[in-house]
């Protein structure tokens, strides 16, 4: 499957040695462009398993980062593997050189980032600009090239803005000259590189049968001891799967947090019991209804706003989508009105906040349910002061110093008039009661995501938990 390739010379050193050091041959040649979450742990993980991978990127520190074996964020068993595979020549970072990477390897996965307009659609700005440099480099290259997308793009994406950009530049015909596929990733932030290894399922579409077969026995090599199930469809079939399956995520959390309101008004109902038993149906099941405080990342919040503008734009209104987000909305807010209850007004109280990130175990606040709580406590004149394990540096460039920011939760809780907590990362759950009672002036917790037994923490505190009727 391998086609020549004339190499630069310090490459072809790599991927002979490469080759050599573990005894491949004819494994098919990777580029990835775009190294953030999903195009660095792609590449990472491709490179691990002894490919000869390519990673490319505009942003230059991020490849002198990642070609000294550094990772440009945390993500648990990514930095031992990046560094191994620098090491042993499998992965290399290169700088745009688009023409470079596309004739030194056989396919390209394009994983570059696709963010929201003020609108809630896609901005396909960096998608449009990688597929006009393969599509250049396409026109100078000889032997069949595939191009995978792996961004999540809105459905049409591939067939109608990538494919003619592609053919356009490139002078060449999409699956005669050159194949085109579309191949969702479902990582997730803290676990993104266990999945890549480990995947459940493969979702290859393919506007070409001859690049979907390449893709398929890509994916069937490298996951040879345990090859998940493989999806083949068409571009725009593969492009929906990735919303609807963010999209239906989105929906078990806005529901359940819709069963914990109403908990909340039902005396003795408490939704971490609905939530079990509910989940105990093996045609509901047991994940993704936690209630809290709702949905953040640069996920979830992202793809059900362009799902939701997709489908307007295609004559459809998708009224569950609009419900799932309206009460994201309004969800965070509800901590602040215990809060407010609680105090009988918030105006000069200090409110102590633990967890900043969007879930625990990352330092990412990208829709943070933290900021419109902590905007509004301050907007009502509250005095925050916030503890996060790893995320205050990011909240520092949020918030600047209209918060305190903590060194430890009983640094943020000492002195507080009330405490919210907003983020379940495993040392809040060790909090005792006694805890709160010492340091606070007045003890009153409010858990927003469930983590603290209401009936020991009832008896010794004032203590309010989402989802639990009074
Ligand atoms: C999500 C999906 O889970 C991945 O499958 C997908 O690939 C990824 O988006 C993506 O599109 O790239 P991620 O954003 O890392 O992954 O985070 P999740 O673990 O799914 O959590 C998202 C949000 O939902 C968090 O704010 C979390 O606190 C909240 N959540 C999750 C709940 O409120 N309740 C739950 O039961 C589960």
């Amino acid at each position: 499957m391998c086609n020549p390739y004339i190499f630069s010379a310090s490459w072809y050193f790599q991927l002979t040695y490469a080759g050599e050091s573990v005894g491949l041959r004819n494994l098919p040649k990777i580029s990835v462009i775009g190294t953030g979450y999903v195009g660095l742990c792609t590449a990472v993980g491709f490179a691990s398993k002894g490919y000869n991978v390519l990673a490319c990127d505009v942003d230059g520190e991020k490849i002198a980062k990642i070609n000294q074996g550094i990772a440009t964020f945390y993500e648990p068993g990514l930095a031992e593997k990046l560094s191994e595979s620098i090491q042993n020549g499998h992965l290399k970072g290169v700088i745009g050189q688009t023409d470079r990477v596309i004739s030194e390897t056989d396919l390209t996965f394009v994983a570059v980032g696709t963010p929201s307009k003020p609108d809630g659609s896609i901005d396909l700005k960096y998608i449009e600009s990688a597929a006009g440099n393969i599509g250049k480099a396409l026109k100078k290259k000889d032997a069949y090239h595939s191009t995978i997308i792996k961004s999540t793009v809105v459905p049409g994406t591939t067939q109608n803005t990538v494919k003619p950009i592609l053919e356009k530049k490139s002078g060449k015909v999409a699956g005669k000259d050159f194949g085109l596929c579309m191949n969702p990733e479902f990582l997730r932030q803290g676990s993104a590189f266990q999945d890549t290894v480990n995947a459940e399922r493969v979702v290859i579409g393919s506007f070409d049968t001859r690049s979907g077969d390449v893709l398929e026995d890509l994916y069937k090599g490298f996951y040879s001891e345990h090859v998940p199930a493989i999806i083949r469809t068409s571009l725009s079939t593969a492009e929906l799967i990735k919303y609807a399956s963010n999209s239906m995520l989105a929906t078990k959390i806005s529901f359940i947090n819709t069963i914990a309101n109403m908990c909340e008004k039902i005396p003795g109902a408490d939704v971490k019991v609905v939530a079990k038993a509910m989940g105990l149906d093996k045609r509901i099941g047991p994940l993704f209804l936690d209630a809290g405080l709702g949905y953040g990342g640069s996920c979830f919040p992202k793809d059900v706003k362009a799902l939701i503008a997709c489908s307007k734009s295609l004559g459809y209104d998708p009224v569950v989508l609009d419900s799932v987000e309206a009460v994201n909305k309004t969800q965070p807010l509800k901590a602040v009105t215990f809060c407010r209850e609680e105090l009988g007004g918030l105006e000069g109280k200090s409110i102590a906040i633990l967890g900043l990130a969007f879930k625990p175990d990352t330092d990412d606040m990208r829709e943070a349910r933290v900021i419109p709580i902590i905007n509004q406590l301050l907007c009502e004149g509250a005095s925050v002061t916030a503890y996060d394990p790893v995320a205050a540096p990011i909240a520092k460039t949020i918030f600047n110093d209209k918060i305190n920011y903590a060194k430890s939760a009983f640094e943020c809780i000492k002195n507080a008039d009330a405490c919210i907590l907003v983020t379940e990362w495993e040392e809040f759950k060790k909090l005792t009661p006694e805890d709160f009672t010492k340091n606070m002036k007045q003890p009153i917790l409010i858990d927003g995501r469930r983590i603290y037994d209401p009936e020991t923490f009832k008896t010794k505190m004032r203590f309010v938990a989402l989802g639990l009727g009074k």
